[in-house]
């Protein structure tokens, strides 16, 4: 698909932060996303939580992102891509962003890195979150959405395995990986991400 975007995105400042957030359903992704964007003052674009807007909304793609996510599978690049492209075109992501669950393949961070470079934007870090997968189940058992049932959970954790994390070696060899131990409370994690973004700015 073209990744063409008519949008402010040339003109973005550099120095501003663009930050993927990686790790396996329930790492806390979205929940230091949420802290970090509080922090550095930039959008928070989770990916999950657009399918599940769209699904929300009941348009056409939200049907068709809906029988992927719920069962736990990952929804087509081309789809997933879609929507990542429409959202980067707002003029809030000037200011650099946060990928949370985004990319999620390899083959979706290569299209990220087109279109990053076609607009001369850097990604500056991509933190993986690390718990284990006991703390995973233990985490989604008692939040109740649909794909938190235990059966799609691991289902979740088997795409993580198999799809999401060779992207810790694509980003590894780009220098721009940093790990950060998940376990212990969100003002610990947190702690630890602060640091490691300071450290990069
Ligand atoms: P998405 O919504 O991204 O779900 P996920 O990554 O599988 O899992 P979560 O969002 O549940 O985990 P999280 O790491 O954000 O943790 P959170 O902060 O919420 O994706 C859903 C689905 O959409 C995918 O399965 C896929 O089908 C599809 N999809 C999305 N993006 C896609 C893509 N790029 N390509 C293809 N398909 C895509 O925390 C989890 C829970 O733990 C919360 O209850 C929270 O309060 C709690 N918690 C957080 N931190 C702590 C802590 N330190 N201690 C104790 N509890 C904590
Ligand atoms: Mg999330």
């Amino acid at each position: 698909m073209s990744l063409a975007l008519e949008s402010p995105l040339s003109t973005l400042d550099s120095d501003l932060m663009r930050i993927v957030f990686v790790g396996p359903p329930g790492a806390g992704k979205g929940t230091q996303a949420q802290r970090l964007k509080d922090h550095l003052g930039v959008p928070h674009l989770s990916t999950g939580e657009m399918l599940r807007e769209a699904q929300r909304a009941n348009t056409p793609l939200g049907r068709e992102a809906a029988q992927f996510f719920e069962a736990g599978k990952l929804v087509p690049d081309d789809v997933v891509l879609g929507i990542v492209v429409e959202r980067l075109a707002d003029d809030d992501c000037i200011r650099g962003c946060l990928f949370d669950g985004f990319p999620r393949t390899v083959s979706q961070a290569k299209a990220l890195d087109s279109l990053l470079a076609e607009h001369h934007m850097p990604l500056d870090l991509v933190v993986a979150i690390q718990i284990p997968d006991g703390e995973v189940h233990q985490r989604l058992a008692s939040r109740g959405r649909i794909d938190d049932a235990a059966e799609t959970v691991r289902e979740r954790l088997t795409q993580y395995r198999h799809s999401t994390e060779p992207l810790l070696d694509y980003y590894r060899r780009q220098s721009v990986l940093r790990s950060v131990d998940g376990t212990g409370t969100p003002d610990e994690v947190f702690g630890r991400i602060r640091s490691i973004v300071e450290a990069a700015r």
